[in-house]
């Protein structure tokens, strides 16, 4: 079995001050639950705060680096150059940055970030060293259609497409409808594992067994909660979960992280 993964994404929702505080809140009480449950903690905690926020987190973070990780929401796919405004993968690597998300919905949308930039992105983040989190995920019309399953094989392949992953190189794979994101209510966990077992018939037809259960984690994203957040680390092929709001309540996230490690 693979070790399960809580990613937390803070979007643009927080001040700096309100994220080192959050930060500093999140490894307190940690240490506490750690205490109570008489169990280190065994999981992967990825925080995602905002660019200028990644030196402070990732200090915070100092003797728990093992366990407490920090990621980026995004990078570029250059390294280096004349690109305004951009962030380097190798940059944030050496800000101390383990893990970057790419291709969110909210980018996609918003952004207009194609499957081809997400490509880009994907194969920068893994040279600079770093897990990409891939987000794919279908909109609520393309999941009326009966478009789903085709959405999210699309997606996953063009992220993929050509690279080679080698025995060092991780990546993970984010399961999030566009639909149920910052809805407050997540789909039942059976479609997100029933998703989650396209994504990794994609992945297995992509690379070799040994590599996909070493090297790839599949997750589910969208409005999760410690009240759901069980049900999906319970299916079998869901290794964790990326959350947006609920990570930004530490008591609350706590509770998630608490309910992980019972
Ligand atoms: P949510 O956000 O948990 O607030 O739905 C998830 C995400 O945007 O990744």
């Amino acid at each position: 079995m693979k070790k399960s993964i809580i990613i937390a994404n803070w979007k643009m929702q927080l001040s700096f001050q309100e994220t080192k505080t959050l930060a500093k809140e999140i490894l307190n009480r940690l240490k506490k639950v750690e205490k109570k449950e008489k169990k280190l903690i065994d999981f992967d905690l990825v925080l995602c705060p905002p660019f200028m926020s990644l030196p402070e987190v990732s200090k915070i973070f100092g003797p728990k680096k093992d366990i407490l990780l920090c990621g980026a929401q995004d990078c570029f796919w250059e390294e280096k150059g004349g690109f305004t405004g951009e962030v380097s993968p190798k940059r944030l690597k050496e800000l101390g940055c383990t893990h970057v998300i790419i291709g969110h919905s909210e980018r996609r949308r918003i952004l207009k970030e194609t499957d081809e930039m997400v490509h880009k992105k994907v194969k920068a983040a893994l040279k600079a060293g770093l897990i990409p989190i891939i987000c794919v995920g279908e909109t609520r019309d393309q999941r009326d259609k009966g478009l789903k399953e085709q959405t999210i094989i699309n997606q996953v392949s063009k992220a993929l497409d050509g690279i080679s992953l080698k025995a060092n190189q991780k990546i993970i794979i984010a399961y999030e409808p566009v639909w149920v994101i910052g809805s407050g209510w997540a789909i039942e966990p059976a479609e997100a594992g029933y998703m989650c077992k396209i994504i990794y018939q994609r992945v297995i037809d992509l690379y070799t067994l040994p590599l996909v259960r070493n090297n790839v984690r599949l997750i589910y994203g969208g409005s999760v909660d410690s009240t759901t957040i069980k049900s999906f680390v319970g299916q079998e092929i869901i290794d964790g979960v990326l959350v947006g709001g609920a990570s930004l309540k530490s008591k609350e996230f706590i509770k998630m992280c608490e309910l992980i490690l019972k």
